[in-house]
């Protein structure tokens, strides 16, 4: 039987990513409008459940004109994990479970349901905040691209663009002065957002942490483009891979930050080839600003699709994208396995078939 539904909340959790708002938009109009509903929106991450006056009532006129915009109109933390929240108390730091609370407020707010918007950590939460006994319904989010349950993910087309654009931009100028361009792009487990924008941008050299590769590899594509005359190299690298033991010098390189790859890479490079080398690390910028007409549609039909299980009370499932269809899965299934690349699989065969080096052996 259909459950009674009359207020819904709208949660978002964890890093932001362009299409967030589409999703809310998407989830806001099609509930007040199609169906009736109230909705309520919860600020930054699950904080609004535990402070309920950080919540807001989402309407069609309080969210015109969110589509095109980036970040989230909700707020977002990923330190706010309610089963162990972290407070500052007289200069020490506690853990609380504030779980308990949560489905509380959530109770006296009068939430019939709550679609969280999240990846692996923020639905996981959602996933157990469910088992307690709030009516939960998944959406999944990532740049990275690299949640198993759902083909795409929005913020991964638009990450793309950004990334595809600054490796176009690093090309004219490394042509120029005949440099190697080192491009450290987000990727914190998988090499999506390296492998595609590396393809669709003309790169040398991907490294990604799915692929272990050698410094040594890396030099010897760049020498042997120099040797047919090509006086440029790109090389993207996604931030997460693997460095320990490829240090030239045989010593371990610090387990490295995101930010810091890039830079190790390169001097690497440099120490071995004697060439100029320049190194931009693209950081935030892949998460930042407006989503792509891909992202704002995708995110829109997840968006809707969350209204439709609620109507249907379908509960502790995600909304995912399968053969270009909307589907769902249940979230216990999608949380905990990332997709990460096939080292073996049709686009880094493609990759490596139009001259791309990964850094091994092949
Ligand atoms: O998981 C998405 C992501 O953008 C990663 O690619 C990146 O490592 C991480 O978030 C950055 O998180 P923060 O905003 O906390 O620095």
């Amino acid at each position: 039987m259909a459950p009674n539904i009359q207020t819904i909340g709208i949660a978002n959790g964890g890093g932001d990513c362009p299409g967030l708002n589409a999703v809310i938009r998407g989830a806001v109009r099609s509930a007040i409008l199609g169906r009736g509903w109230r909705v309520i929106g919860i600020q930054d991450g699950f904080d609004g459940l535990i402070w309920p006056e950080r919540t807001m009532p989402l309407t069609v006129e309080s969210i015109a004109g969110i589509l095109p915009r980036g970040g989230t109109i909700l707020g977002t933390t990923n330190r706010g994990n309610p089963f162990r929240y972290r407070v500052d108390k007289d200069g020490k730091k506690e853990t609380h479970d504030y779980s308990l609370i949560c489905c509380e407020n959530a109770r006296k707010l009068g939430l019939d349901a709550l679609i969280v918007i999240g990846g692996d950590g923020t639905l996981t939460i959602a996933r157990d905040l469910g088992r307690m006994g709030i009516p939960i319904v998944g959406v999944p989010k990532t740049i990275d691209n690299d949640l198993s349950a759902t083909e795409v993910t929005f913020g991964f087309d638009t990450a793309l663009h950004v990334a595809t654009d600054a490796i176009d931009r690093l090309h004219t100028t490394a042509e120029s002065h005949g440099r190697v361009m080192v491009i450290e792009v987000m990727g914190r487990n998988a090499g999506w957002i390296a492998l595609h924008s590396g393809i669709a941008g003309g790169a040398d050299v991907i490294l990604i942490p799915e692929i272990p590769f050698t410094i040594e590899t890396v030099c010897e594509k760049l020498r042997e483009r120099a040797a047919t005359g090509k006086k440029f190299s790109l090389v993207v690298v996604a931030e997460g891979v693997k460095l320990q033991p490829l240090d030239p010098e045989g010593n371990p390189f610090p387990a490295p930050r995101p930010g810091q790859v890039g830079i190790l890479i390169g001097d690497a490079i440099h120490k071995l080839l004697k060439k100029d080398v320049r190194i931009t690390v693209l950081g935030h910028i892949q998460r930042g600003g407006s989503p792509s007409p891909f992202d704002r549609i995708l995110a829109t039909r997840f968006g809707v699709e969350a209204i439709e299980l609620i109507a249907r009370g379908e509960f502790g499932r995600m909304v995912c994208l399968r053969a270009g269809e909307i589907e769902s899965v249940p979230i216990d299934e999608a949380v905990g396995e990332t997709r990460l690349v096939n080292p073996r699989g049709s686009m880094v065969r493609a990759a490596r078939a139009v001259g791309i080096t990964f850094g091994d052996p092949g």
